[in-house]
């Protein structure tokens, strides 16, 4: 019997990642023959980790917090998400090394639009937050057509860094209090709801917006039960992003898509 193909999530820490149970439905679904595991790489030997990985056999790799910038430098190349994000979260073997890729704007979108139904071309778009999970999200979120896209950071120089890579005169920065309603989406990507709070916007902006959270579960309640209470049309959590970021990797590396509504069904499920 030939030796099983071995995939793996490398972050730090990692035994909470959802990604081998999103993974091993998707094998199970698509009859793939492929084992998937979690990884911890110590703060300082991400590199040396990855690198043992590959050389033992491993086909592919996805990266977690806090890794994706530094798997950004170490791959030895990258696909234009990748590029335009700085920052990496799938690994592919290549040709003449390792190809760097970014799913997670495309799983945002594909959350929002074929999930939701929420439509963003011609739209006005607000992303709070200007860190690591947000550096993903820009270029696709620029892709789907806006009218408009607003990044509003509590430190408002790292907004205005983000801007500035990307150049599109769409793009905007905004300063927290000074942001007024007429947003039709509103996506949290700030990591305050991991300390139990939620960015300081007023309420009167998500009055008949729609609301998303990055992040899911419990870490996304104080954001999106604000945002109801505020009028908003309605809110998501990042669930469905976290499944969509894995399809697309799923996608790149065995060139099948994944169904990935019975499979979020089956996470939200386990609770
Ligand atoms: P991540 O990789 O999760 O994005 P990060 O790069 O540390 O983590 O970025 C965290 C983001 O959440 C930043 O935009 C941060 O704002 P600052 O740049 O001002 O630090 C934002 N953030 C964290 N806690 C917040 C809070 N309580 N209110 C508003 N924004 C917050």
């Amino acid at each position: 019997m030939t030796a099983i193909d071995r995939y793996a999530v490398v972050g730090n820490p990692v035994r909470h990642s959802l990604s081998p149970i999103i993974h091993e439905a998707f094998a199970r679904q698509c009859q793939v023959r492929m084992e998937y595991s979690g990884m911890l790489a110590p703060m300082d030997g991400f590199e040396a980790c990855v690198a043992q990985f590959f050389s033992a056999g491993g086909c592919g790799l996805n990266v977690t917090v806090p890794f994706k910038e530094r798997a950004y430098q170490w791959v030895t190349e990258r696909d234009p998400y990748a590029s335009v994000a700085g920052a990496v979260n799938t690994i592919i073997r290549s040709v003449n090394g390792y190809l760097g890729c970014n799913t997670d704007g495309l799983g945002l979108l594909r959350d929002l639009r074929q999930n939701r139904g929420i439509s963003l071309e011609g739209r006005r778009l607000l992303v709070l937050g200007a860190g690591g999970a947000v550096r993903g999200i820009l270029g696709p979120l620029l892709g789907a057509n806006p009218a408009e896209l607003v990044i509003a950071n509590r430190t408002r120089s790292r907004a205005e860094i983000l801007a500035e890579r990307l150049e599109d005169p769409r793009l905007k920065v905004v300063a927290l209090d000074a942001l007024r309603p007429g947003y039709d989406v509103i996506i949290n990507g700030t990591s305050a709801g991991l300390e139990g709070g939620r960015p300081g916007v007023v309420g009167e902006l998500f009055g008949n917006a729609f609301a998303y959270d990055m992040v899911y579960g419990e870490n996304s309640r104080p954001y999106l039960e604000y945002a109801a209470a505020h009028g908003a049309s309605g809110v998501c959590d990042g669930l469905g992003m976290l499944v969509e970021q894995a399809a697309e990797a799923f996608l790149l590396w065995f060139g099948v898509r994944p169904e990935t509504l019975p499979v979020l069904a089956m996470i939200r499920e386990r609770g």
